[in-house]
């Protein structure tokens, strides 16, 4: 057993730097939204709700995640997700999130970016009453085509002042992060930050890491932890600072050990992993939870659950002086804590 206690992980203050909002779509919301839009799912309570949540790998847990966002219709639906989620995050005392969202997967059923990003946005803006400060990354499917992509970033780009980045989600299998080489550089040109999914254990992991790392040249990794297999490419993250986003509990739906060892194995090599929730309504637990999933199966010291929320603040894209603020916050809460 760790002696890392939950209450001193819940206080912790700490950034959420991997968290579809799409993934925050708890069952009473999903059916509270599908009774007001009159959108037949199949299910009718939560406990049917919950029981369709079986996945083992990661095309089966998208066949689960996305139709259930048919559910999402208005820009107010869009709003009280993210709000909601907001709410959480403030309760296992998240200071800084930057908020994942998945535009084709509402703009392929008929719902206008606008009524998207109008919602998330406005309850990013509400999260200061949380005392949270929130962003958007913006999120290609790469299962999708290229013409997908470029069509949504030039949406995006007409909203460029509500969103801090993009990335590179859903199925990985044969969608290698240079299929969207154009999409990435065009963002970097406006001043985008950028980052891309590496899921674990993939057919591609290691030559889609070194594609985003040498080629697309990302500022963070999602998941990206197979990169233990390679001492080229570890050495590399570490001398560009670049951070990697680890999802203990979504991890533990594809892998039997979520990840732990490669988790601290990245920490002792001064790689500025992290910790988060990725898709928490539909794997168990918030940010919190993940992070007393690690250190519980890990056994981890307090000085590595400490580490990895600083990496969490040092990989997030704020100004210098707002890490420093939080680093400092940090810093006073170990101290009494
Ligand atoms: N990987 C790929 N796509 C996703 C994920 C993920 O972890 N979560 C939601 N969409
Ligand atoms: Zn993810």
């Amino acid at each position: 057993m760790s002696n890392v206690t939950k209450e001193f992980i819940a206080g912790l203050p700490k950034a959420e730097l991997h968290l579809h909002i799409e993934g925050t779509l708890e069952p009473e919301l999903k059916l509270k939204l599908a009774q007001k839009n009159q959108i037949d799912i199949g299910q009718k309570s939560i406990e049917e709700v919950k029981s369709a949540y079986e996945y083992n790998d990661l095309a089966s847990f998208l066949s689960v995640y996305y139709p259930a966002m048919n559910v999402l219709q208005t820009e107010s639906d869009f709003y009280e997700l993210a709000f909601d989620y907001l709410k959480r995050a403030a309760k296992n005392n998240v200071r800084h999130v930057e908020i994942f969202f998945d535009p084709q997967a509402h703009t392929s059923r008929g719902i206008s970016f606008e009524t998207v990003i109008n919602g998330l946005y406005r309850a990013t803006l509400d999260a200061r009453a949380l005392n949270i400060d929130a962003s958007l990354i913006m999120c290609f499917l790469r299962d999708f085509t290229k013409e997908s992509a470029r069509k949504t970033l030039e949406s995006a780009l007409k909203h460029r002042d509500k969103i801090v980045g993009i990335g590179l989600d859903s199925d990985e299998h044969n969608n290698p992060p240079l299929k969207f080489a154009r999409q990435f550089e065009d963002a970097a040109a406006v001043g985008l930050h950028r980052t891309v999914h590496c899921d674990i254990d993939q057919k591609d992991s290691i030559e889609h890491i070194r594609q985003a790392l040498e080629i697309m040249e990302v500022e963070r990794l999602d998941h990206g932890t197979n990169i233990v297999e390679d001492p080229d490419l570890v050495e590399l993250v570490v001398k560009r600072g670049i951070g990697l986003t680890s999802c203990p509990l979504s991890n533990g739906f594809v892998s039997p050990e979520m990840k732990g060892k490669e988790v601290l194995e990245l920490l002792s090599k001064d790689v500025k992993v992290s910790i988060h929730s990725d898709d928490p309504a539909y794997f168990g637990g918030y940010i919190s939870d993940n992070y007393s999933a690690i250190a519980s199966n890990f056994e981890l010291t307090k000085e590595q659950v400490i580490q990895l929320a600083k990496n969490s603040f040092e990989t997030s894209w704020i100004s210098d002086k707002q890490k420093e603020l939080y680093l400092e916050e940090l810093n006073t809460y170990v101290a009494n804590n």
